[in-house]
C-alpha cells in the first residue's frame, strides 16, 4: 500500500498523493485536491486531497475507535513501535531529506537533511520515554494508600506550519502517542509530502487509526478539526493569530491546548563579543540558511555601539559569501521562501527599510527581477542598520531574512528594548563575561535563552515561548506529561 502515485518518471514529476484516515490511504470525501508548488521554480509537484469537514470527522471518529486499545497497550510497547518508526525513517533519510527540499524550498545540505535527521533523532527520544509515565504516591498515613495516574487525554488534534514540517509533526506524534493518545494531525497546505512520507512509515508499525493525517485547507480542515467535540487536545504551532483562534475553539469545550506560536527574538552582543565567532553565532541565530523563516530566529540584534559598524561590517561579509540557489543543489546555503504570499510578504518589509532615511543597508535588498534567481521566491539576506526598537520592522515578526541591527550603549536599555516586544520565545546573549551573560538570561523574557551559540532545538529541552509566543513547552519528557497526560488521582482506605 503506498500514498503515492507517481505520474511521469523523474524526481520532479507530479504526484498524485492521498492522505491517511483509519489505516487506509484516502481521497477527500469531495474529490477535491490542492495543488503543491515547488517554490524554487514555481511549478505545481503534486496534487493532494483536499480535506474538509467530512473528512475531519471521519479521522476523529477512526481515532476515537482507536484510543480504547492504544491507551491500554503497555507504554513500553507502544515506545517500541515508535522506535521502531525512526528506524525506518533512518532507512529511508535521503528521500525524506529530498522530498523536504523540494516541497519547502529549504536547502538540502543546510536544512533539509538535518531536519531529517533531528526527526529520527525526537521520534527516538520519544520512543525511550515509555517508562516515565509513573505516577506518585501521597503520605497521607498507613492507613492509606493514594497515588496518582498518568492517563492519556484522548484524541489529540494537532496543526502544523511548513517551515520545518517532517520535525514538527514528529514533535507531536512522538510524545502524544507515547502517552496512549490516538491523533489526527493536520499538515500545512504549502509543505504536506515529507508528512505523508513519515504517516507512510508511521502506518507500518502503528495499529490502524492510531494516527491519522489529513491535508487541506486551514479553515475549511483545520477549523473543523479544531471545533470537533471528541477532540479532547489541540497542539498547534504556526501564527500567533491562528493560535488564538485555537485557543477560542478550545475554551468552547474546556480543552487543553499547547501553542507554538511566533517570535521577535533578541540577540544581546556586549562589547568584548566583537569576534568572528560570534559573526558565525549571528548569522547561525538568524536562521539565514533556512530563509529565516522559523520562530526562534534571532532578528533584532541589538549591538554595542563601540563595536556597532565593526561588527556589521564583518556580519555584512560573511553573509554575503552564502551562496543561494537550487535546493537540491548541495553547493547552496540558502533556498527559497515557501510561497509567493510569504514572498511578497517580505519583500513589502524589506521595501519600507528601503524608505527609511535614517536605516543604513549593510546588504541585501529588493530580489533580483531577472537571471536564475527570479524563476523562485528567492529573498535576498537584507540588514539594515541604526533601526529603533519601534519600527514595524522590529516589532512584527517577518519570516524572512531580513534582521534590523538597533545600537546601545547602557546595558539595562539593551535589556529593556529586548524585552519590549510581545513575543517572548528565544533569545541570544553574547559576552566572554559569563556572569554579565547569565544575568542578562535571567531577566530575558524568553522561554529559551542561549549564551554564546545560536542552535537549534535538541530533544531534552524544555522548549516553549513566554507572552505571545504561546503556552506549554516541547521537545522533552516534562513536555510530553505537561501536554500530553492528565492525573488521576485513586484514595483507598486500607482498612476496609
Ligand atoms: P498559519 O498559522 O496560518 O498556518 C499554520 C497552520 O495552521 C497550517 O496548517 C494552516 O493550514 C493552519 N490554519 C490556518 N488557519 C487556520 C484556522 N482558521 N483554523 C485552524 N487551522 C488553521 O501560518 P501561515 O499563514 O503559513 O504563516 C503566516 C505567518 O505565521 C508567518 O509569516 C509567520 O510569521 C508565522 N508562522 C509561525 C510559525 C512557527 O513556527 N511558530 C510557522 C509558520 C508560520
Ligand atoms: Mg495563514
Amino acid at each position: 500500500m503506498t500514498a503515492v502515485k507517481r505520474i511521469g518518471g523523474d524526481e520532479a514529476a507530479l504526484r498524485q498523493v492521498q492522505m491517511l484516515i483509519g489505516g487506509k490511504w484516502v481521497d477527500s470525501a469531495c474529490g477535491e485536491v490542492l495543488e503543491v508548488e515547488d517554490p524554487a521554480h514555481r511549478r505545481p509537484i503534486a496534487v493532494v486531497p483536499r480535506g474538509r469537514a467530512e473528512d475531519v470527522a471521519r479521522a476523529v471518529r477512526a481515532a476515537a475507535e482507536a484510543f480504547p486499545a492504544w491507551s491500554r497497550t503497555i507504554p513500553r510497547d507502544r515506545g517500541r513501535l515508535i522506535a521502531r518508526i525512526a528506524d525506518a525513517l533512518e532507512a529511508r533519510l535521503e528521500e525524506l531529506a529530498r522530498c523536504i527540499a523540494l516541497e519547502t524550498g529549504n536547502a538540502l545540505r543546510t536544512q533539509a537533511r538535518p531536519e531529517a535527521k533531528t526527526t529520527v533523532d525526537i521520534l527516538r527520544y520519544f520512543g525511550g520515554l515509555g517508562g516515565e509515565l509513573k505516577g506518585e504516591t501521597i503520605p497521607l498515613g498507613e492507613h492509606v494508600l493514594s497515588y496518582t495516574r498518568r492517563e492519556p487525554l484522548g484524541v489529540v488534534g494537532a496543526i502544523i506550519p511548513w517551515n520545518a514540517p517532517v520535525l514538527l509533526a514528529a514533535l507531536k506524534i512522538g510524545p502524544a502517542l507515547c502517552a496512549g493518545n490516538t491523533m489526527v494531525l493536520k499538515a500545512a497546505e504549502d509543505a504536506p509530502l515529507g508528512v505523508l512520507l513519515l504517516a507512510e512509515m508511521c502506518q507500518e508499525f502503528l495499529p490502524p487509526g492510531v494516527l491519522n493525517v489529513l491535508t487541506g485547507l486551514g479553515e475549511e480542515c483545520g477549523a473543523p478539526l479544531a471545533n470537533d467535540p471528541a477532540v479532547s487536545k489541540l497542539s498547534f504551532t504556526g501564527s500567533t493569530e491562528v493560535g488564538k483562534l485555537i485557543m477560542r475553539a478550545a475554551a468552547d469545550r474546556i480543552v487543553p491546548v499547547s501553542l507554538e506560536l511566533g517570535g521577535k527574538s533578541p540577540s544581546i552582543v556586549f562589547p568584548d563579543a566583537n569576534e568572528d565567532w560570534v559573526v558565525d553565532g549571528i548569522i547561525a541565530a538568524m536562521r539565514f540558511t533556512r530563509q529565516s523563516q522559523s520562530c526562534t530566529a534571532g532578528s533584532r540584534l541589538f549591538l554595542h555601539r563601540d563595536v556597532f559598524d565593526p561588527f556589521l561590517d564583518a556580519l555584512g561579509q560573511k553573509v554575503k559569501s552564502l551562496k543561494i540557489g537550487d535546493p537540491l543543489d548541495e553547493a547552496s546555503d540558502i533556498g527559497a521562501i515557501i510561497n509567493e504570499k510569504q514572498f511578497s510578504k517580505v519583500c513589502g518589509y524589506v521595501e519600507e527599510g528601503l524608505t527609511r532615511r535614517e536605516a543604513r543597508v549593510v546588504i541585501g535588498g529588493l530580489p533580483p527581477k531577472e537571471g536564475p534567481l527570479s524563476e523562485g521566491y528567492y529573498a535576498i539576506p537584507t540588514i539594515f542598520a541604526n533601526a529603533a526598537n519601534d519600527w514595524r520592522l522590529a516589532r512584527e515578526e517577518i519570516f524572512g531574512p531580513v534582521l534590523v541591527a538597533i545600537p546601545w550603549t547602557d546595558e539595562a536599555e539593551a535589556i529593556r528594548m529586548a524585552n519590549d516586544s510581545h513575543y517572548g520565545l528565544a533569545a541570544y546573549v553574547w559576552s566572554h563575561d559569563i556572569g554579565r551573560a547569565l544575568r542578562t538570561a535571567h531577566v530575558i523574557e524568553a522561554g529559551w535563552v542561549q549564551v554564546n551559540q545560536g542552535l537549534g532545538q535538541s530533544p531534552g529541552h524544555s522548549y516553549g515561548g513566554y507572552k505571545e509566543s504561546g503556552i506549554g513547552r516541547e521537545f522533552s519528557l516534562e513536555g510530553m506529561l505537561e501536554s500530553y497526560t492528565q492525573r488521576k488521582n485513586v484514595t483507598v482506605n486500607l482498612m476496609r
